[in-house]
């Protein structure tokens, strides 16, 4: 046996609640119930009392808990690799200044490029390092993380590199996405197509290095042009690459049609995205990510066409965004809690929107329910019931993460 010894399963916990999240709604809760594994696969979800033995008899690793265990919270949207902070330009929003008029003038992104740039790789790994511990204390056992604070061809390998890192680090997983196409550094001033040429030259290498998983860009007024876009498009789908986009966060630029016609995983804010741009998505199955931390600390008020996701059948994510301009949020959870408070998602959806269409919208379908046969990530919560995931602001909930079985917070 593969597992080294004569019991079935390598662990199971038994008592707990589980919510599944099997099938396309509610919960999926089984009360006192009975979650095993082996080898870092699902292989019973249950009652405790359908059990075909005792729990000792059948696993070599017997626990016994209580409040809910759900799956393992997927973050499909962060920029958490960065250096320094941007706190002095949150003060400077809150006197009037407005995140473009910042941007515009070489703050904003083009900061964060400057103090990243500066950092060497250890010091981008000891800056970065804090804030995923902080997503998987929380209950997060896959992290999404962006490059596009490099914006040179070192500079991004190096991001990726750290990315990399802070899984193996940490023991959660990470993907990687290629964000070249974030802001136009200041030694292509004017250039921006030239700009795209180096990106989409850069890309082969460092996917040849293993470092991109996705492919994804900044489609916007202070980004790039939806035909500079495509064009990363095209260089991503020459090398059979996902697409993902920033799309139709401060204005619609048609960037949900476009994740589309790409047949993309996802359009990400999507909070200015037009009934045609959803109708799009809906025809070929993109992800709508919605980013409740950057809308919140924006103070926007467009929101995202929610009930034309719902009425089409367009999966909504939650995710942090965990961006040092828009976005410093460290907790899932509490992204679950904005995304309730702000879009008045349901718990269930929020939830839904942080397991299973937070793995869609990366393309795992591994992970994101408690199924047999599904990876065991799962996470234990001190809570009574899952809609308080998504009701307390802070505190700490969470009483044990694991990855494939094996415990990491
Ligand atoms: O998702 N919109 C562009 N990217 C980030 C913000 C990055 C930044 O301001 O540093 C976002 O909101
Ligand atoms: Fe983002």
């Amino acid at each position: 046996m593969s597992n080294g010894h004569d019991k079935q399963w390598d662990g199971i916990v038994i008592g707990a609640s589980l919510a599944t999240l099997d099938g396309d709604s509610g919960y999926g809760d089984i009360a006192d119930g009975a979650l095993a594994w082996r080898d870092g696969v699902i292989t019973h979800v249950g009652p405790r009392d359908a059990l075909p033995g005792t729990p000792e008899s059948l696993a070599r690793e017997v626990i016994e808990a209580t409040g809910w265990i759900t799956p393992g919270l997927v973050d499909c949207h962060t920029h958490l690799v960065f250096a320094g902070d941007r706190a002095r330009e949150f003060e400077m929003r809150l006197q009037g200044e407005s995140y473009e008029a910042i941007a515009r003038a070489g703050g904003g992104i083009l900061s964060t490029v400057r103090a990243v740039r500066a950092a060497s790789e250890v010091e981008l790994l000891a800056q970065s390092l804090p804030r995923a511990r902080a997503l998987a204390t929380d209950g997060a056992t896959t992290v999404e993380i962006k490059s596009g604070y490099g914006l040179d061809l070192a500079n991004e390998r190096k991001m990726l590199r750290v990315a990399r890192q802070v899984g193996e680090a940490l023991g959660i997983e990470v993907r990687t996405t290629y964000l070249a196409a974030h802001a136009l550094p200041p030694e292509f001033e004017g250039r921006a197509d030239d700009y795209i040429d180096a990106v989409i030259e850069w890309l082969p290498q460092l996917h040849a290095e293993g470092l991109v998983d996705a492919v994804d860009a900044f489609c916007e007024g202070i980004g790039f042009s939806p035909a500079q876009t495509r064009r990363v498009f095209d260089a991503a789908r020459a090398l059979d690459l996902p697409v993902k986009l920033h799309a139709d966060q401060l204005s619609d630029l048609g960037g949900a049609a476009l994740v589309a016609e790409y047949a993309g995983l996802s359009a990400d804010h999507v909070e200015h995205t037009s009934s045609d741009g959803v109708r799009a998505m809906a025809g070929r199955g993109a992800v709508a990510v919605l980013l409740p931390g950057a809308f919140h600390v924006l103070r926007e008020t467009k929101l995202p066409p929610l009930d034309a996701f719902r009425g089409q059948g367009v999966p909504m994510a939650v995710a942090t965004d965990c961006n040092p301009g828009t976005s410093p949020l460290l907790s899932l959870r509490q992204a679950m809690q904005l995304a309730c408070t702000h879009f008045r998602l349901t718990p269930e959806e929020a939830l839904r929107g942080t397991t299973v269409h937070a793995a869609r919208a990366l393309g795992l379908q591994d992970r994101g329910a408690l199924r047999v046969g599904m990876r065991a990530d799962f996470v234990q919560w001190r809570v009574g019931h899952p809609s308080e995931l998504c009701y307390w602001l802070g505190g700490d909930l969470c009483d044990s993460v694991r990855v494939a079985g094996t415990r990491v917070a």
